[in-house]
């Protein structure tokens, strides 16, 4: 079994896991991941100590679910994308979306997270990973660029630097002929509410990039195409499964737009 030893920005992705894992367990799963489950159950590690409950486990699961509806809607009209997913840590997205045969998928991160992610899953023919950070932009040479390019980075934004974050979409932007980016994103009252966030705060992990509208990022040429706020991006049928706690949590949360608005899942195109 191997033993991991990750700390700040590359542990969070142990607690997401672990959130689709119990997401899994549960009767009426929003997700279903089994795939996370099973990772969970291989690797040996404490997961009970990275600060994900029961109930907010359900939180990551429909993040994770809006995400890949979005993604599959792409999918669907570009059955030979180019899918970068950034920033992957342990998620089988792929798994779950299984995309069309002409869909290249790459899924990016940290080295020592691909190295994890190589030992638990196994190969398959149209999937590469790649071991780098996402703002060391040589690893998107390895990538081909003529086809359109979807790229999806859940959780990752908020750990780059606005300047980083900015520079990534400008290369994605210039690379490829179009594309789509579906961002999950955090607001500065996020990113200021950082402590309050027991993941975040047990990996000693630090966000930086906060965006407030996500028209921000036009003037690096994107458009935006929809922003959902943290009420928005549950489906009615999500909400049905949630937890009695989660859905008063989610109503209350529907109150206050400042609160509903420090994530957000958007998405651009270009
Ligand atoms: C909250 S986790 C999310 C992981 C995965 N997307 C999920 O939903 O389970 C954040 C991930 O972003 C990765 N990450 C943060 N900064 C990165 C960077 N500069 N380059 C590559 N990966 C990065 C971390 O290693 C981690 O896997």
């Amino acid at each position: 079994m191997p033993q991991v030893h990750f700390t700040e920005e590359k542990a969070t992705m142990l607690a997401t896991l672990y959130g689709r894992a119990l997401d899994a367990r549960r009767d009426r799963p929003v997700l279903g991941d089994t795939a996370a489950d099973d990772a969970v159950r291989r690797i040996d590690y404490d997961f009970t100590k990275l600060g994900v409950t029961r109930d907010s486990s359900v939180s990551v699961a429909i993040r994770a679910k809006a995400i890949d509806d979005l993604a599959a809607e792409y999918l669907h009209a570009h059955p030979d994308a180019i899918v970068l997913h950034l920033g992957c840590g342990m998620d089988t997205r792929a798994d779950r979306l299984d995309p069309p045969p002409a869909v290249s998928w790459f899924d990016v991160d940290y080295p020592e997270v691909v190295a994890l992610r190589r030992e638990i899953y196994p190969p398959h023919e149209n999937r590469t990973a790649i071991g780098s950070s996402v703002t060391d932009f040589a690893w998107l040479d390895r990538v081909p660029s003529d086809r359109p390019v979807l790229v999806v980075a859940e959780g990752l934004t908020m750990y780059l630097t606005p300047a980083d974050g900015a520079e990534l979409v400008r290369r994605i932007v210039g690379k490829f002929p179009e594309g789509q980016l579906v961002f999950d994103i955090f607001s500065t009252l996020g990113i200021k509410a950082q402590k309050l966030n027991p993941v975040v705060r047990r990996a000693k992990a630090t966000l930086h990039w906060g965006i407030d509208d996500p028209h921000e990022l036009e003037c690096h040429g994107v458009r935006l195409v929809s922003s959902l706020d943290a009420t928005e991006w549950v489906s009615d049928e999500a909400f049905a499964r949630l937890p009695a706690a989660s859905k008063l949590a989610l109503r209350v949360t529907g109150l206050i737009p400042a609160v509903r608005r420090m994530g957000r899942i958007a998405r651009w195109e270009f």
